[in-house]
C-alpha cells in the first residue's frame, strides 16, 4: 500500500527537476507536501518552470546547478542542508548520455559487402 503522507514536509532536490519526468516528479512531491528545490543549469528555464508550480507557494524553490560540475552540486547540496537543516531526498534525474565509443559496425557485423 502507498503511503500518501511519506513525503509531507520531507526537504527534496530533484535534479533536471525543470522540463519531463523531472517536472512531473517535483510536482507529485508538491502534491504529497514536500518542499521541493526543482534543480536545473538554466535559470530561465527553472525559473518559468517553478512559476507554473507557484501555487504550492514557499513550498517549490530553485536551484541552479550543472550535475556536470561537482563544485556547484556540492555547494548546493550543502547550503540546502544548512538552509533547511537537512536534506532528505536527492532525485538525481538530470539525465547525461555520452556515447563510451563509436556506433559504427564493422562491415561484417553489418552485412555489407
Ligand atoms: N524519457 C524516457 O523514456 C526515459 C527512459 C529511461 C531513462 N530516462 C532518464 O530519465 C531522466 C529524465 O528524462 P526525461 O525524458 O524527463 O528528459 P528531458 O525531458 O530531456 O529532461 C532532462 C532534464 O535534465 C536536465 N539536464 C540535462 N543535463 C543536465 C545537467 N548537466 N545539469 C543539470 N540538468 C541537466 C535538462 O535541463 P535543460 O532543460 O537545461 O536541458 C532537463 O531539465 C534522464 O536521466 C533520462 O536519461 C528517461
Amino acid at each position: 500500500m502507498v503511503d500518501l503522507e511519506y513525503y509531507q514536509d520531507k526537504i527534496c532536490i530533484v535534479t533536471g527537476g525543470n522540463s519531463g519526468i523531472g517536472y512531473a516528479l517535483c510536482e507529485e512531491l508538491l502534491k504529497r507536501g514536500a518542499v521541493v528545490y526543482m534543480a536545473g543549469r538554466d535559470p530561465e528555464k527553472v525559473k518559468k518552470s517553478a512559476e507554473q508550480l507557484s501555487d504550492y507557494g514557499n513550498q517549490i524553490k530553485t536551484l541552479i546547478m550543472d550535475v556536470t560540475d561537482e563544485k556547484q552540486v556540492k555547494d548546493a547540496v550543502e547550503d540546502t542542508t544548512v538552509r533547511k537543516g537537512r536534506l532528505d531526498f536527492l532525485f538525481n534525474n538530470a539525465g547525461i548520455f555520452k556515447p563510451p565509443c563509436s556506433l559504427k559496425l564493422p562491415p561484417w557485423k553489418t552485412g555489407d559487402s
